[in-house]
């Protein structure tokens, strides 16, 4: 006869579409008993439309039917995502001004964790600047329904979630106010269905301003990455960074220098193009390590404008994921 185990384990097939999670991985598994040999599950409903219920019955059933289980029932009982969420370490990604490339780092650090099997989320909470779907490539709609909507994921199987695959057309500016864009951002925190996460990276709007605070103090930080560019006035960057992390009583990880260089191979040098890197000054101003400095490259440029940013495989992404891992260790920060 099967037991629990086996059936919680066989659960691990039931796929939701889109998410490209397993109901386990979501979370979504309250109740697996057994009684006079007859299989009980009960999953969470949250964020699930009936269509998409419906496919995780004949998932289910399917599942069962492998494990020659033919009399089982399958309940659905209301929850919110907020209750089926577990999230290990929530990392914001922040910096001074836009286009220093926080999204880029963001996206690097994630593939980076999510090269050593770790299950990985992104929010795009740059709303008005939201480039997160374009350099994964990823268009789809999230699913969802009344109760709450699904993440997306990437070709790697990274869950995103952003308003640029809420809105129709990817180009419509999102001009809001600073409230409207608070509340859009704390949705992405309670109403969407993360499930079982052992990272989600928030990347955040530029600047140290009251909406990148407000997002912030709503949601329970584990800790902040700083992404800074030569061309920064790195004192005041990090000035401003270090007084916001600690209003929020937040503890800064590490900081990443991002277009450090141009590496030209056939001379084998590097020209520091936007002046001497600041990446050491940086790092002692926040009294954190430098994770990373990237270099400008166009291959990385091209890979974000073409949406396929999870085929960078320079060792810079691995070396990326290797110092924040490091830097939350010595950080000493607690997951959940
Ligand atoms: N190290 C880099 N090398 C080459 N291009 C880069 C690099 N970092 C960023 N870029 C380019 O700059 C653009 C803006 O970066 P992005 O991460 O969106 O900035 P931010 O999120 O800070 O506004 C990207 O689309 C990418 O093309
Ligand atoms: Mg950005």
């Amino acid at each position: 006869m099967i037991t629990e185990e086996q059936v919680r384990a066989s659960l691990r097939e039931v796929i939701v579409p889109e998410v490209e999670r397993s109901v386990v991985d979501l979370n979504l598994v309250r109740d697996v008993s057994l009684t006079d040999g007859k299989v009980n599950i009960k999953l969470g409903n949250a964020a699930l439309s009936p269509q998409l219920q419906d496919y995780i019955r004949a998932g289910v059933s399917a599942a069962m039917k492998k494990q020659k289980v033919s009399d089982f029932t399958l309940e659905f009982v209301d929850v919110k995502p907020a209750e089926l969420n577990e999230i290990r370490y929530v990392i914001a990604v922040m910096s001074g001004k836009g286009g220093v490339g926080k999204s880029v780092v963001t996206s690097l650090l994630a593939i980076a964790l999510r090269r050593k099997g770790n299950q990985v989320g992104i929010i795009d909470a740059d709303i008005t600047g939201s480039s997160i779907p374009r350099m994964f490539g990823i268009k789809n709609r999230p699913l969802g329904s009344e109760t709450g909507i699904l993440p997306v994921a990437t070709g790697t199987g990274i869950s995103v979630m952003s308003m640029n695959l809420l809105i129709a057309q990817e180009e419509s500016a999102v001009i809001w106010r600073a409230p409207l864009l608070s509340r859009a951002i704390n949705q992405f925190w309670t109403d969407v269905l993360w499930g079982k996460l052992d990272y989600l990276l928030i990347d955040l709007p530029p600047g140290t301003a009251d909406a990148p605070l407000t997002v912030m103090q709503s949601i329970p930080l584990t800790g902040v990455i700083i992404v800074s560019t030569p061309q920064g006035l790195v004192e005041m960057v990090v000035k401003k960074a270090v007084n916001m992390a600690q209003k929020m009583e937040k503890t800064i990880l590490g900081v990443v220098e991002n277009m450090s260089y141009f590496y030209v191979p056939e001379v084998d040098r590097r020209y520091e193009l936007f002046g001497r890197s600041k990446g050491k000054a940086m790092a002692k101003a926040a009294g954190a390590p430098l994770l990373a400095m990237l270099p400008v490259d166009r291959e990385l440029a091209r890979l974000c404008d073409d949406g396929e940013l999870e085929k960078y495989d320079k060792p810079v992404v691995e070396s990326l994921g290797e110092s924040f891992l490091k830097a939350l260790d010595r950080a000493g920060v607690k997951g959940q």
